[in-house]
């Protein structure tokens, strides 16, 4: 299976795609501001592109990488892949931007331990995107971010994880596999290298999700497979909590009306600007996703209403939030936002909410204006003047 992945990118593939290239764009000139040189590690970088000519992560990182270089932004990126011959190709396709893209041929793990020592001079963004579950061990990679956390450096990391393969094989170890639903197991599911009928050990999978709490998840009855994926998903969020201050995720489907995704971007930041550019790019894929589905070539737009935003319900909760803290900037009333509102709204759509606040005195700024900037203080009570 694993060689068949290079000959065509699969479809669901531009979402993870394109919300790597969405948040990069602005990531770099962004953090290049905190004046250490910025570094993109593709971890699992795989080919450079596609056997149908369509880039894959490493393409989009290097272009991405050369446009802000051209620009005077001091970004570099390193691309591992344990293929030989991926390498090789690997090699040949980011040929042409020589000089700040390196290819190293080799596993992740030998290579992360210098990135994480570089991480005291470079500002770093993993992007973690293994074919196979068990190339994500939870305190293997928790090491690295501690270690880039302890250099006092900024690290972000995306990491795509493939929760259903993940939960199929926890059914398996726990003899339930009469609970996995159909599109769990049928031919469009994306499996990659993984086997989905391989019986893994109980300690490879507690070593994968970083404990035990998997088994009680699996373990119940009255949680539904697509249930199971999210109470899982949750407590794996949570976790990397320990390491970073913002955990945020996206399902990739293929198809809306599909309860099993086909994998799980996790996004992990210790800064509320991560946060938001990750929900603008996740917003975006988000839009594109029901867009092909519910609108392009069709005569009237058939998006699901509950998928439509709820501008009124946003601001309620806006209110709520600014009457419950007191005095707020419009940055943090924003950040609090997200986490009800999370790939609902993009950033330009919540300054608007609030925007219309102010005009409407349900809001009030500190400087009286309704144009004001993200350190303005608002409040749900006029201020005193
Ligand atoms: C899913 S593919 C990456 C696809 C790539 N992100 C893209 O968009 O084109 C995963 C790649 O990781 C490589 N790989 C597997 N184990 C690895 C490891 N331990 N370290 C580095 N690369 C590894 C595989 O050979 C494969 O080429």
């Amino acid at each position: 299976m694993s060689a068949d992945f290079f000959r065509a990118k699969r479809p669901w593939s531009k979402y993870k795609d394109s919300i790597l290239e969405y948040y990069l764009e602005p990531y770099i000139p962004k953090v290049a501001k905190l004046g250490k040189p910025v570094l993109i590690v593709d971890c699992f970088a795989g080919c450079g592109q596609f056997e149908d000519g369509e880039p894959g992560s490493p393409l989009i990182v290097a272009s991405t990488i050369e446009r802000w270089r051209k620009k005077g932004m001091n970004v570099a990126g390193e691309f591992i892949e344990a293929d030989k011959d991926n390498f090789r190709t690997l090699e040949s396709s980011l040929e042409s931007y020589e000089g700040f893209v390196h290819p190293r041929l080799g596993r992740f793990e030998d290579h992360i331990g210098e990135f994480a020592i570089r991480a005291s001079r470079e500002t770093i963004f993993l992007y973690v995107d293994p074919y196979t579950v068990k190339g994500l061990v939870f305190d293997r990679m928790k090491q690295v971010y501690d270690q880039i956390e302890r250099a006092d450096a900024s690290v972000e990391v995306l990491l795509n994880f493939n929760v259903a393969t993940f939960m199929r094989w926890a059914l398996a170890a726990l003899r339930r596999v009469e609970e996995l639903p159909d599109d769990a197991t049928n031919d469009d599911s994306d499996y990659q290298a993984d086997d989905p009928n391989e019986q893994v050990e109980i300690a490879t999978l507690n070593g994968i999700a970083g404990g035990e709490y998997w088994r009680s998840i699996a373990s119940d009855g009255a949680l539904s497979f697509a249930k199971k994926l999210d109470d899982f998903t949750e407590v794996y969020a949570r976790k990397m909590l320990a390491s970073f201050n913002h955990v945020c995720m996206y399902p990739v489907k293929s198809k809306y009306e599909h309860q099993t995704p086909k994998y799980m971007l996790v996004y992990a930041t210790r800064h509320p600007d991560g946060l938001e550019l990750m929900n603008d790019a996740m917003c975006n894929a988000r839009q594109q996703f029901l867009g092909s589905q519910f609108q392009n070539g069709l005569l009237f737009d058939m998006t699901p209403t509950t998928e439509v935003p709820n501008i009124a319900e946003l601001k309620k909760a806006l209110i709520e939030m600014a009457q419950e803290a007191g005095q707020i900037t419009r940055k943090e009333l924003r950040i609090r936002a997200l986490s009800s509102f999370f790939c609902r709204f993009a950033q330009k759509d919540l300054n608007q909410a609030i925007n219309d606040l102010l005009k409407s005195r349900k809001l009030f700024s500190d400087t009286g204006k309704t144009r004001i900037n993200d350190n303005v203080l608002l409040s749900s009570q006029p201020f005193d003047r």
